[in-house]
């Protein structure tokens, strides 16, 4: 009965084209909850944060995580009501992250929205956390439609996926070991940077040298779309170590600034190869490391003298947030892809074919 009344408002919204969706997600260590309207516009953006908690275990703990998003979810989708200023009898949509991420953080969120459309009996939309990265630069570029390259690159993933159109995705390239932010928090860690390390990288490398040390990975210079970042960490680590052995200072900003030079350059010369050579001229950033100053300038660069528009994510959307998976879910519900109350946390969840 609930999937009946869920699939005839869907239908209605799909036909007028047009839906203000409650968003959650709990996929890490955010709980988070938005209120988007159309795909494209922020009625709200509320995002709790667990780094202090997790900070002193240099990493997410993720029995913490999923306790923590127990205790917090309720309250952070009451605040993007609140600054939504709607009651829930309003809102059209409910739509959750159901993967990939950790199985425990995930289920609370999935939990609570399948909870929230079953008793409003409203359509629920299970989002690709990856998907919702992709997808907050519709909030920022209102005008950006598929088609277009994207490098996706976050603490769990980095690829280089051709976008042919909503929900049409094909993967060029992925990392082999570690993904981009993975190994910028763990060359933190050593360099005794707290977590997460990336933007403490980002600020550090401003005072050092990029030139310093040379930490690139032979699958840098092949002709394809994969990256290899757990080398670099390790080269990283061996010479931490071997000055430390030997007594010497470490020049933690040289360091940090050689390591973000070796991820940036290799990030954006395979991103903008990938967008040249399938003849796409916009290309689209996301995810947590999409903030990385370094890597937004000299994407900057190499766009321009390429031709290319370079689209990124606002600052505050390119980490974890919710709002990009309500930007996700509306394009979702215009495809008609509704999830039932049998949706189901997915670690794993995949993307493409
Ligand atoms: O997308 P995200 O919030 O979570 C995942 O889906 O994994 O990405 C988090 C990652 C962390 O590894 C964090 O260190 C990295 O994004 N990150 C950065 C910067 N800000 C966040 N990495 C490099 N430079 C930054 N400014
Ligand atoms: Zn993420």
């Amino acid at each position: 009965m609930y999937y009946e009344t869920a699939k005839i408002k869907a239908n209605a919204l799909i036909n007028k084209k047009s839906a203000v969706i409650l968003a959650i997600e709990s996929s890490c260590d955010e709980t988070a909850a938005a209120v988007i309207e159309n795909g494209r516009t922020i009625r709200s953006n509320v995002i709790s944060t667990q780094i202090a908690i997790h900070q002193k275990y240099g990493g997410v703990v993720p029995e913490i995580a999923s306790r923590r998003h127990t205790q917090t979810v309720a309250q952070v989708v009451d605040s993007a009501m609140k600054e939504a200023n709607l009651a829930f009898s309003q809102l059209d949509a409910v739509a959750v992250t159901c993967g990939p991420g950790l199985v425990g953080a995930l289920l609370v969120g999935v939990a609570y929205a399948k909870a929230l459309a079953f008793s409003l009996e409203l359509p629920l939309i299970g989002v690709h956390h990856i998907e919702g990265h992709i997808s907050a630069n519709y909030l920022t570029h209102t005008e950006l439609e598929p088609p277009f390259m994207a490098l996706v690159v976050s603490g769990g993933h980095s690829h280089i996926v051709q976008v042919s159109g909503y929900g049409c995705y094909n993967l060029l390239g992925a990392t082999r070991d570690d993904a981009a932010g993975e190994a910028f928090d763990k060359v933190a860690r050593v360099l005794g940077l707290p977590y997460p390390g990336g933007i403490e990288i980002d600020r550090l490398s401003a005072s050092g040298d990029p030139h310093a040390f040379h930490f690139g990975s032979t699958i840098d210079r092949e002709d394809n779309y994969d990256f290899s970042f757990s080398g670099t960490k390790t080269a990283v680590v061996n010479l931490v170590h071997r000055l430390e052995q030997k007594g010497e200072i470490i020049p933690v900003a040289d360091i940090a600034a050689s390591f973000q030079e070796s991820v940036v350059s290799v990030l954006s010369q395979k991103a903008v190869r990938a967008a040249l050579s399938h003849g796409c001229n916009h290309l689209v950033i996301a995810g947590g490391v999409a903030a990385n100053s370094s890597l937004r300038a000299r994407l900057s660069q190499l766009t321009a003298a390429a031709g290319i528009t370079l689209y990124a994510p606002a600052l505050p959307l390119c980490t974890d947030n919710a709002a990009m998976i309500g930007a996700a879910a509306f394009y979702r519900l215009l495809c008609g892809d509704l999830a039932d109350t049998s949706l189901n946390a997915n670690a794993s969840m995949r993307l493409f074919a």
